[in-house]
């Protein structure tokens, strides 16, 4: 390996080793389409497994059009901008989130983040290697869809999560991300978190829809994380700028991301860098800025 290919792995893995030696799990909240739900699930998972004893810290990668301060009701005076633009570290732009969880802010509207290179996200990775609070889980709450941006902060992960409800064109949306992140990007498990059913049936068939189309075209693995019902408190919630995990702990949305949560709490942490690791610094060395929007995704309507 060169010596830039090393300097890069080691920035990668900065995401992964927060706490110095000890391995944090990194979870990436995706879908193909936008509101299906990812920001509503990361910041919940992210209070249930703190309300586990987890020290979860939460970055919002919706570089454009930040919303998780707004959904927490939380008012971030730095934020990922001060940082690119060295004005701060890292550090001192996190912020105490409800139930100890720690918030990593983006910015609003600004077109600069919303399109970083290659390189400006490496220095975003970089600052997480200097972090010295102690963290067990990042979870990434993404922009919708297949940009580059999005695939940056995916391909960090341990674990990819998939949300998915039941219209067409979440289905087809959530089919093409799943098939630019396994050809392109060498991503191919997948963790697929079924939103907005009316029941537990409901959110098994809409997972197998998926499953049906992945299996006959793709070679991808899907796991089905679980289900969240439609569920009004959590709207309510959202209007409060609350969590529904937080305000309303016995709604049926917040037992089922309790029981997400747990299930989360049974993967296994690893420090090691995946494949997926490696195909990332190739194409951060690379500058590779190749446009991924070009997705066919004629199978899902085949199907
Ligand atoms: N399980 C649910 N029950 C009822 N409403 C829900 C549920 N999940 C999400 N919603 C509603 O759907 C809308 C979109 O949710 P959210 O902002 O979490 O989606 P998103 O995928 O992050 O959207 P974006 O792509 O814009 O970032 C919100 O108004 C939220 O209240
Ligand atoms: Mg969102």
């Amino acid at each position: 390996m060169g010596t830039e290919a090393a300097a890069n792995k080691d920035q990668a893995n900065g995401l992964r080793t927060l706490n110095k030696n000890k391995p944090v799990q990194v979870v990436a909240v995706t879908a193909g389409k936008g509101g299906v739900g990812k920001t509503n699930i990361s910041v919940n998972l992210a209070i249930a497994l703190s309300k586990q004893d987890k020290n979860v810290l939460l970055l919002d990668a919706d570089l454009a059009l930040a919303n998780i301060d707004i959904l927490l009701g939380i008012h971030p005076r730095k934020n990922l901008l001060d940082v690119l633009e060295q004005r701060c570290s890292l550090e001192d732009i996190i912020i105490d989130g409800p139930c100890n969880v720690k918030v990593i802010p983006s910015s609003t509207g600004t077109e600069m983040m919303a399109n970083l290179n290659a390189q400006e996200h490496a220095g975003i990775i970089q600052a997480f290697s200097d972090l010295t609070i102690p963290i067990d889980t990042l979870i990434i709450d993404t922009a919708a869809g297949i940009s580059e941006t999005v695939m940056n902060f995916t391909q960090t992960a341990h674990k990819v999560l998939v949300v998915v409800c039941d219209e067409p064109t979440s289905i087809t949306d959530a089919y093409a991300l799943i098939k630019v992140m396994s050809h392109e990007y060498g991503i191919h498990n997948f963790e697929i978190v079924t939103n907005m059913v009316r029941n537990k049936i409901e959110g098994m068939e809409l997972f197998h829809k998926l499953v049906r189309v992945s299996d006959r075209f793709l070679d991808v693995h899907l796991e089905h994380l679980g289900s969240v019902s439609y569920d009004d408190y959590l709207k309510k919630a959202v209007k409060h700028q609350r969590a529904v995990v937080d305000e309303y702990p016995s709604a049926k949305s917040a037992s089922e991301f309790r029981a997400v949560a747990k299930k989360m709490l049974s993967w296994e942490v690893s420090g090691e860098m995946t494949g997926n690791m490696g195909f990332f610094m190739e194409r951060l060395a690379k500058q590779n800025a190749a446009d991924a929007k070009g997705t066919d995704d004629n199978e899902v309507n085949r199907e």
